[in-house]
């Protein structure tokens, strides 16, 4: 017996001295490619509780703390978790809308049907006023997605004028009327949503003239709204539409190609969003993953058409996708969130701060109660998730310089397939702070990280640490603080090297200072 138990722990022994390690070079002196903050972005559609019910509960509500409408908790919610843009009305809804029936006293404003969305009744009762004051509210940007679809280009014109004209236009008097003296100013624009599905089943060849024709009439109505168009871009690995785009949209008239991406199971089958198996929980990493190549290869197609990479990739469509909860309206996206959804968080925005030449732009799928959010509500209460933290650890690098990496990860392995396991970026900020984010998507293993700062000398480091016991973890009502993020002390600095070890699917964030 004694015998095995030491076999046993000099094999361990052994094993471990074998380990794959993570190596990781940071030459902090190095960096020139700012990463931008809209990378950050998130997105708003009018699908399921979204915004009613999520953001938006109504100027009349009594039992939900609120300001115009919009929950007090989620206004501080987003405002603690620094959202450089959000991006509305949709999705597969912008090209449905109508933004002259969200305008005016709201009890004159016409429904609709969501078509999209679970056939609900839209009652416009959130409109651009509501929107475009929330954003002022939580000191984002504001992303419109302009109809295409079933719009007009007088229609889209109007709206850029009614938000951006300064004065003396009947689009502004109309403002005005409304309540609204300035101009917001709104500089992105989307020309339009996946322009070859719900936005109007188009070729490329098609939007690209469609696309030229809609932003010819988009106006830059002063020195401070100067628009940035963005395309409706590809799906997935479709290189064929970015190609289109680049080589047929002058680029004079382009600030922005879009690119979506879901980390979906199947579409026919979408699996379940806690209670998932290894076998799903790898695909879903898979899937992620399949974010690296799409960004690396779209960009080498702009780069052929655009070698000084002025047209910016806007990845403004990305996350998890699984079933919808038990009981719950098939058609409102609503789905739990879990340590699952943290690493295709970690792992994405790895992705994106590496790829910060030509990723200036991001949107996550959705920001409240839709596909993989970071606030869950139910009635007057309301939860972060385990996206949110991510997001929230990660935005110490919104606008700071990112840092090239230099990394060697092991493998995640499962039923003889690979996937890389430990993922990570960093950025210098203006204080000369280094941050480094690590995700470590393994469903076992922690690993061993070895990161070697040259070029500058360090003295402190500190950290936060994203982990749960089990995979699925996630906050629920009844427990809204079972997945948190915590101070990480595990990291030790020494003649600049740094020394650690990941837990098996977690997400670290590392300070070092001088
Ligand atoms: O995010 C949900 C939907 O996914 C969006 O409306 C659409 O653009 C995409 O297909």
């Amino acid at each position: 017996m004694k015998r095995k138990l030491l076999t046993f722990f000099i094999g361990c022994v052994v094993a471990t001295a074998m380990c794959a390690q993570t190596k990781i070079t940071l030459n902090t002196d190095l960096g020139k490619t700012k990463i931008s903050k809209h990378i950050y972005g998130h997105f708003a559609e009018h699908l399921g509780h979204c915004i009613y019910g999520g953001i938006y509960v109504g100027e009349k509500n009594t039992k939900i703390p609120h300001t115009a409408g919009i929950r007090n908790d989620i206004i501080q919610a987003l405002k603690d978790l620094k959202i450089p843009n959000l991006r509305w009305p949709g999705g597969c809804f912008a090209d449905a809308y109508q933004w002259k029936d969200g305008i005016g006293p709201k009890e004159k404003r016409p429904s609709m049907i969501n078509v999209w969305w679970g056939g609900a009744k839209e009652d416009n009762s959130f409109g651009t006023h509501d929107f475009l004051d929330l954003c002022e509210r939580i000191g984002a940007e504001p992303y419109l997605a302009g109809n295409v679809g079933s719009g007009t280009v007088k229609d889209l014109s109007d709206w850029v004028s009614y938000v951006n004209h300064p004065g003396g236009s009947p689009m502004a008097d109309l403002r005005k009327q409304n309540g609204r003296e300035k101009p917001w100013n709104v500089k992105m624009w989307g020309v339009g949503n996946e322009a070859w599905g719900c936005g109007g089943n188009m070729t490329a060849e098609y939007y690209a003239n469609v696309y030229r024709q809609y932003a010819t009439f988009m106006n830059d109505w002063s020195k401070d709204a100067k628009l940035y168009k963005i395309a409706s871009g590809a799906s997935d690995g479709d290189y064929a539409w970015t190609e289109t785009l680049m080589k047929n949209i002058p680029h004079h008239m382009l600030a922005g190609v879009a690119l979506h991406h879901y980390s979906v199971l199947s579409w026919q089958d979408k699996g379940p969003s806690v209670n998932f198996t290894e076998a799903q929980y790898f695909k879903t990493m898979e899937e992620a993953w399949k974010m690296e190549e799409f960004v690396a290869k779209h960009s080498t197609i702009m780069d052929k058409y655009d070698p000084q990479k002025k047209v910016d990739l806007i990845v403004d469509e990305w996350g998890g996708w699984y079933n919808v909860e038990d009981g719950t309206n098939p058609g409102f996206l609503y789905q739990q969130n879990t340590m699952r959804d943290a690493m295709i968080a970690g792992l994405t925005l790895n992705v994106f701060n590496n790829h910060a030449d030509r990723v200036r732009g991001a949107n996550l799928a959705q920001i409240v109660n839709v596909l993989q959010a970071v606030i869950l509500t139910n009635e007057e209460k309301m939860i972060l998730t385990p996206t949110y933290h991510v997001m929230k650890m990660y935005n110490v690098h919104q606008d700071a310089t990112l840092i090239p990496i230099m990394i060697d990860a092991p493998q995640y392995e499962f039923q003889g397939k690979k996937l890389t396991a430990v993922s990570a970026s960093a950025s210098k900020d203006a204080a000369g702070k280094i941050n480094i984010s690590l995700t470590n998507i393994d469903y076992s293993k922690a690993h061993e990280v070895t990161i070697n700062l040259r070029g500058e000398n360090f003295s402190k480091v500190s950290g936060q640490l994203l982990s749960s016991p089990k995979i699925n973890d996630h906050n629920t009502f009844e427990q809204p603080n079972k997945v948190a993020p915590k101070s990480f002390t595990g990291a030790k600095l020494d003649k600049g090297v740094l020394k650690l070890n990941i837990p098996a699917y977690s997400v670290i964030m590392l300070t070092v200072e001088k």
